[in-house]
């Protein structure tokens, strides 16, 4: 095997690595801080809260899966399952929140 070739195949396998670790969930920008009246840092801490909490029994599912009302209407329920706190809790749908699915 040429050591271009073994580039090649080095360079997709971390494609499909990472493609595979990282679900499809939206990482903060200044927009989305802006559209939430909430700094872009807080929203990362409700994301890394939202992935190191969430996705052990499930995956992680994405913000746009689901309204408002869903979402709140699950979280009291997640929140015994991944046993955080109330502001854990609040953190997490703070960065939900920007990508609600549209509707009630
Ligand atoms: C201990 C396991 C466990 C953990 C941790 C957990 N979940 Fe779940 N989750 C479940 C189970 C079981 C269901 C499906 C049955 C149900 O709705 O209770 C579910 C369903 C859901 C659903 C889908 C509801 C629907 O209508 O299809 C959402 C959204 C969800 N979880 C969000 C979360 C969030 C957010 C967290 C973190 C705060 C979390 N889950 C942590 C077990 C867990």
């Amino acid at each position: 095997m040429n050591s271009k070739f073994q580039i090649l195949v080095l360079g997709l396998f971390l494609i499909i690595l990472l493609k595979g670790c990282s679900p499809a969930l939206y990482i903060p920008t200044l927009a989305d801080s802006q559209k939430a009246g909430v700094s872009v840092d807080s929203l990362m801490i409700g994301r890394k809260l939202y992935v190191r909490n969430c996705g052990s029994c499930h995956n992680l599912y994405r913000a746009e899966q689901f309204t408002r009302k869903e979402w709140y209407r699950v979280m009291p329920d997640m929140q015994k399952k991944a046993n955080i706190n109330k502001d854990q809790k609040v953190m997490i749908l703070k960065y939900l929140a920007v990508h609600f699915k549209e509707g009630k």
